[in-house]
């Protein structure tokens, strides 16, 4: 685990998240200028917008503590520009930014520094604002594939890379996790990296539940659209049949009428076998409701993902302790799509649920809440501004996410409007 890295090691671990990240930022930003300075969509910012906020953010959090008062590497009136708070998505295309010649080069400046600092770091030095910036970084790479799944014109990143084959008979099927309490969340202690809102560990009771073995398929999923599921309010909440209707939502984002849909640029025949992604929050409640069942709650989904009730105690990972690998989920982001359900029965977790981590975010039916104890960390406004907001969370991580910074007790959320995200989910009943 990483806290019972000796520091030498640990700072080779931070030195190898930190040096993985740039290499992931600089595979999504290695296009010609006119494409980095596009924009794609209102919901998301021109890629040269996300390159250089990576590089500021990284010297405001490890360069000058977090403190906005002292001096960057850059003008003030240029570091203004990438205040995420300050300029909202839509409009950051018309701002005067850095071009991306001057961007990377700001960011390798920035990064020669950081690594000298990490050198520096002493054993008794906490080295979690190393990590929360690997963190944020890796997020903003998720963010820039939105962007280029959302871009048109011919394939920029090609078709993405092999993923293990899918077993027949487990869509569609469920387990049972039986009543009793269980440790949600995590300390700091156990996980140094996790961040505010997964903090502190604490005991909650659990009423027994159903929760599916993997995440609804694209097959299950076009038996709800064939149905008349989008024709029909009785599925929808109020909310969410008056979304559907005035947004005209008719199938996922990215399926066309005929069968096929369009990824990263691709079209292709919709693969019946994988996990429905590019859904809202209303459009999986609507789902739920018409399959007889209902989204889980957060707190359902981390204890069947982590709960190992023989042993009493969380695993680290819903297979135990092994850091996420190849053969045990899909993540990082190669492969461009989730993989069949069934593709890692080596990743199940204590009661048998299937890709939990990896593949697809999981819409939770839970609004986003601070857990009882909640302190903010370094980056203060990171979470709490957007506690009982207008908010459903996401859970597992989505193929597109590093497995460096993904844990199950890591939260996403998000508008429940919103499906550009790599977003599915898995159903639940009361038992
Ligand atoms: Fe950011």
């Amino acid at each position: 685990m990483t806290h019972e890295l000796p520091p030498s090691d640990l700072r080779d671990r931070l030195a190898g998240d930190l040096a993985d990240a740039r290499a992931r930022t600089l595979l999504l930003t290695d296009h010609d200028e006119p494409e980095l300075l596009r924009q794609h969509s209102s919901l998301l910012s021109p890629l040269v917008w996300d390159l250089a906020h990576i590089g500021q953010q990284e010297d405001l959090w490890l360069l000058r503590s977090g403190d906005p008062r002292r001096a960057g590497l850059l003008p003030a009136d240029v570091e203004a520009l990438y205040d995420a708070f300050t300029h909202p998505r839509a409009g950051r295309a018309k701002l005067p930014l850095l071009p991306p010649v001057e961007a990377r080069g700001f960011c390798s400046e920035v990064r020669g520094r950081v690594l000298d600092r990490l050198d520096c770091l002493g054993d008794e030095d906490d080295p979690f604002d190393f990590a929360m910036v690997v963190s944020h970084e890796q997020q903003h790479d998720e963010t820039m594939l939105q962007a280029l799944n959302l871009r048109t014109g011919p394939p920029l990143l090609g078709a993405g890379s092999s993923l293990p084959p899918g077993r027949s008979g487990v869509a569609g099927t469920s387990v049972l996790v039986p009543g009793g309490s269980f440790v949600l969340g995590v300390d700091s202690a156990d996980e140094p990296f996790s961040l505010d809102n997964e903090r502190p560990a604490h005991q909650v009771d659990v009423p027994a539940f159903r929760i599916g073995r993997v995440p609804v398929t694209n097959a299950e999923y076009a038996r709800f659209v064939a149905d008349g599921g989008y024709a029909q309010p009785r599925w929808w909440s109020k909310r969410g049949w008056r979304h559907r209707t005035e947004a005209g939502l008719e199938r996922p984002q990215f399926w066309g009428p005929d069968g096929t849909r369009t990824r990263f640029g691709v079209v292709e025949e919709l693969p019946p076998d994988e996990p429905v992604q590019h859904v809202t929050f209303f459009e999986a409640e609507a789902y739920a409701a018409w399959a007889g069942a209902r989204l889980p709650t957060e707190v359902e989904w981390e204890k069947a993902a982590v709960w190992d009730p023989a042993a009493g105690h969380r695993r680290r990972f819903p297979w135990g302790a092994a850091e996420p690998v190849e053969s045990l989920a899909n993540l990082g982001g190669a492969a461009l799509r989730p993989a069949p359900v069934g593709a890692y029965p080596a990743g199940a977790s204590a009661y048998g649920v299937e890709q939990l981590i990896g593949d697809v975010w999981e819409w939770t039916s839970s609004p986003f809440a601070p857990w009882p104890g909640f302190r903010p960390m370094l980056y203060a406004d990171y979470s709490a501004p957007f506690f009982g907001g207008d908010y459903r969370v996401l859970r597992g991580g989505a193929w597109s996410v590093a497995p460096s910074i993904i844990r199950p007790s890591f939260r996403n959320w998000d508008h429940p409007i919103r499906r550009q995200v790599f977003s599915g989910f898995r159903l639940a009943w009361d038992a």
